[in-house]
């Protein structure tokens, strides 16, 4: 039987497109691996959350397991309001989702139908270009340079679009803070001007805040902070702040939008990781431990930025991130997607920059390299491998 003919249009035609995932490649384990968007391994609170589990069962014995029932599970939402509301954001609901993933995947299945326009920026997280294009082939994307997204192109295209009476987006999708995989911030300024075109064309701002908190010098104002007209719906996560495998993210957003995320949600929660994260986050001081983080990504920043700085070819060029876990390289006149196999003989990985892009071809001579993962050794000594890869070339 032929189980293709039963499936919806959607993953039909989702399954014309490349595999998801492409770029978590199988890697030998002495292979340094640059290429990670993960937390460093010491960083993650193995211990602390064991006690939690513990602490937990103890204490609450059957309730965690149930579908609902454990009083840590409110305490999970209250904690993410209470330090949305620190950093300023008033309004909005929360939902717990399992990680920012599934926040965006709820927003695109309640926004987007197959003729909607998503805006994106160019580059963005290779994930979330994914997930939309699970609903839509309608895109456009809108540059990012140092200053994050270059809203006056974006106010250029809309008008252009608006003019020839094309259809204008639904949603735009950015990473305004420390944005995978640029590193880069929008400026005070820009995060103003996106809000005004929002009012002007009329569309919503998905804000995903994944690394927001991981600053290197000043915290960014979150959009949705600055949002007057519920146009924001601000996603956020525990994955990079305390541990991905947990699956713990929220989505900020008018009641009326919670309402309808829930209602496709049902009960696809995870109590138990979510009371566990809880009775965590009870006995743990996360400003302490945000501070850590901040502290040891900075190092881990300066590190390979000196490493670039030293190996590089002249023709190289990147941007210094102020927070979070990535620096975005750009080797003139090479094409990065065949520098890897190279690379990885070498014995170092990275992603190369073509699966940021809508159209691959715009990402051939960046490459993303992230230093969160890898030690401070390692992070020199694979910058140095990737430099003998490209002389090699
Ligand atoms: C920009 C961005 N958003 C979301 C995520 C995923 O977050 P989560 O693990 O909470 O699903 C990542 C992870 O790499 C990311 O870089």
């Amino acid at each position: 039987m032929k189980m293709e003919a039963y499936f919806s249009k959607y993953i039909k035609n989702a399954l014309q497109k490349n595999p998801p995932g492409e770029w978590m490649f199988d890697l030998p384990d002495e292979c340094i691996r640059l290429n990670s968007g993960f937390p460093a391994p010491d960083l993650i609170p193995a211990d602390g959350l064991k006690n939690a589990v513990d602490r937990l069962l103890e204490e609450e014995q059957d309730l965690p397991l149930h579908y609902v029932g454990s009083p840590r599970f409110d305490r999970l939402k209250e904690y993410i309001q209470q330090r949305l509301q620190e950093r300023e954001m008033k309004d909005g609901e929360v939902l717990v989702t399992a990680g920012a993933c599934q926040g965006i995947d709820l927003l695109a299945r309640i926004f987007i139908d197959d003729q909607t326009l998503v805006a994106v920026e160019s580059p963005t997280y290779m994930e979330a270009l994914e997930v939309f294009q699970n609903y839509t082939d309608h895109f456009m994307s809108i540059p990012v340079d140092e200053y994050g997204l270059q809203t006056d192109q974006l106010e250029e295209v809309l008008a252009e679009r608006q003019r020839n009476g094309q259809r204008l987006p639904k949603l735009l999708y950015t990473i305004p803070t420390f944005q995978n995989p640029t590193g880069t911030t929008m400026t005070t300024e820009r995060r103003k001007h996106v809000l005004e075109l929002a009012d002007k064309f009329d569309f919503l701002i998905i804000e995903d805040d994944a690394y927001g908190e991981l600053f290197f010098r000043d915290q960014a104002v979150l959009l949705k902070a600055m949002d007057r007209h519920d146009r924001v719906l601000h996603v956020g996560s525990l994955s990079k702040i305390v541990a991905p495998g947990m699956r713990i993210g929220w989505v900020n957003a008018a009641p009326e939008v919670i309402t309808a995320l829930a209602w496709f949600k049902k009960d696809l929660d995870h109590p138990f990781v979510q009371a566990t994260m809880a009775a965590f986050l009870e006995n743990n001081d996360m400003a302490e431990r945000l501070n850590l983080l901040r502290e040891t990504y900075r190092e881990k920043r300066d590190v390979m930025i000196s490493a670039l700085k030293n190996y590089m070819p002249s023709s190289a060029s990147w941007y210094i991130s102020e927070g979070g876990y990535f620096v975005w390289v750009k080797l003139s006149g090479i094409d990065t997607s065949t520098l890897l196999p190279r690379a990885l003989d070498e014995g170092v990985a990275f992603v190369p920059g073509q699966y940021f892009f809508l159209n691959e071809a715009d990402g051939k001579e960046f490459l993303r390299l992230s230093f969160s993962y890898a030690s401070r050794d390692d992070i020199a000594d694979g910058v140095q491998k990737l430099a003998n890869a490209i002389e090699k070339k």
